[in-house]
């Protein structure tokens, strides 16, 4: 049996060694008693240096995977694996120790296809618009668009932001918007306004991992709420209010990140009457909103608030420009003075040069050819990426059919690895996706993968589900527990 090394990956050989076996001895390939080749025939075997060969066998006898006997040899232990099964004894992404940082790290190797993020695709992004508008703004404000601004925000670009979403229904005054470092910044504003450490807010389950990053760092205590075809259960959402008396109920309701749905009207009518009767304030977290390609969907639940209990946050990045770091919270009353006193103690205020532009290009009407072109653009992408699916993707496998946004949510069948123990062969094979898990809130969504297919042109979109098939079954082979066991090397 070959052991793949991808001899490029930033991820070092040894970690490489390392998990090649583990998985080898988790799925039950290698039985306690096995014994392990001497690192010195091993190296030589694989072209790499004996360190690393020992490295990785120090690693696995430090989890209590292997015992090295002097004179003997290194043998698999009945350790951790003890039950020889299949992946269920398998830790999930606490053991592959990695974080979501850590995927981005290995999905950026050259020669990936990386289906892993969050953005929408380079091509789109308008450059020389960009250019322009702050060529526009420096030759016209000078100095001042590179001093600070106020922490509220550009007075001109709230304006702008009342504008622009009065067309998606929410009417607004300039005074109610506080303009923030991506819409990220808006729900971290929020949550540290609203919520202190202890205090449970409620999120759909799976959800934004962004947001489940916020409430990990200030200590707050998510509640997930399940999913249907058609967003959060509103059945649930009720009942968990009930039990927990959550602070906020966060909610993607249009385009959700990662499963697509949208919620629809009557559910949005429910979630307000819910969030009034128990007295909850709602963040709507809408990034996605203006993205669909296929019917329109219902307003935004800002635009249905009656009694000012829902703070709306959304920005650029998904529709215009990632990097500019423009985002906005809509939020009217009392809280608008806490929000900008956040504001200030976070980064006294977001680049007002950035602002200005990001002002210049609204104002001068791009935008709504540029939409127009994204959705149409991602409609293609889309159905590249459902072909390619049904084509490459092993058996039983399920995925969502999105109306808007830039995902696949998908469904690993029951029969084979799960995300995570999959993750480093697809990268071995040269594409990446986001593991489910990441965006739950029990550690569900072991089976589920995410895919941006945004990201990709359609004929990476195939080559990618095409390397993704091509992966498991490598996976199948290698690491499938079986009773005649083939030697390892
Ligand atoms: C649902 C959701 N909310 C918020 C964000 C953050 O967006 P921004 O880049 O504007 O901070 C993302 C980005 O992936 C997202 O998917």
């Amino acid at each position: 049996m070959e052991i793949p090394i991808f001899k490029e990956s930033v991820e070092p050989i040894y970690q490489q060694l390392a998990q090649h076996f583990r998985l080898l001895i988790e799925s039950g390939r290698m039985a306690p008693g096995d014994r392990l080749p001497p690192t010195r025939d091993l190296a030589q075997q694989l072209g790499v240096a004996r360190i690393s060969v020992v490295n990785a066998y120090a690693q696995l006898q430090a989890e209590g995977l292997i015992a090295a006997h002097p004179g003997r040899g290194t043998f698999v232990t009945g350790g951790r694996s003890s039950t020889g099964t299949t992946s269920a004894a398998w830790p999930p992404l606490g053991a592959l120790n990695m974080s979501m940082r850590e995927i981005i790290r290995l999905a950026r190797q050259p020669g990936v296809i990386a289906f892993s993020g969050g953005s929408p695709p380079d091509e789109f992004l308008p450059v020389e618009a960009l250019r322009h508008a702050i060529n526009t703004v420096l030759d016209r404000d000078g100095a001042s668009a590179v001093t600070y601004e106020e922490s509220e925000g550009y007075s001109p670009l709230r304006v702008g932001v009342t504008e622009y979403v009065s067309s998606l229904g929410i009417q607004c005054h300039a005074d109610d918007v506080l303009i923030t470092g991506g819409a990220q910044q808006a729900l971290d504003l929020v949550v540290q306004t609203l919520l202190g450490a202890g205090d449970r807010m409620i999120t759909s389950s799976p959800t934004y991992l962004g947001m489940l990053d916020i409430a990990h760092v200030h200590r707050v205590i998510p509640v997930g709420v399940p999913l249907d075809s058609q967003g959060m259960r509103m059945d649930a959402l009720e009942e968990a209010v009930r039990e927990h008396q959550p602070g906020l109920i966060y909610i993607a309701p249009t385009h959700h990140n990662p499963t697509g749905t949208v919620l629809p009207l009557h559910r949005r009518r429910q979630l307000l009457m819910i969030a009034r009767r128990y007295g909850v304030p709602i963040l709507e977290d809408a990034v996605y909103h203006e993205l669909s390609y296929r019917e329109t969907p219902p307003p935004p639940l800002k635009a249905l608030d009656e009694d000012g209990i829902v703070l709306h946050a959304s920005g650029f990045s998904k529709i215009l420009l990632p990097g500019t770091r423009i985002g906005y919270l809509i939020a009217d009353g009392m809280m608008r003075e806490r929000l900008v006193r956040v504001k200030y103690a976070a980064d006294v205020c977001t680049p007002g040069l950035n602002q200005r532009a990001m002002h210049v290009y609204l104002a001068s009407g791009a935008l709504v050819g540029h939409l127009n072109r994204v959705r149409s653009e991602l409609r293609t992408r889309c159905a590249a990426a459902q072909t390619a699916a049904k084509r490459y993707l092993p058996t039983g496998s399920e995925w969502t059919e999105p109306t808007g946004g830039l995902y696949l949510w998908i469904r690993l069948p029951d029969n084979g690895p799960t995300a995570a123990e999959l993750y480093v062969t697809a990268i071995q094979h040269g594409v990446a996706y986001a593991i489910g898990t990441l965006f739950h809130t029990d550690g569900g969504g072991s089976r589920h993968i995410r895919i941006n297919f945004a990201s990709q042109t359609p004929a990476r979109i195939e080559e990618g589900f095409r390397r993704l098939g091509q992966a498991w079954r490598t996976w199948q082979e290698n690491y499938q527990p079986s009773v005649h066991r083939a030697p390892i090397l």
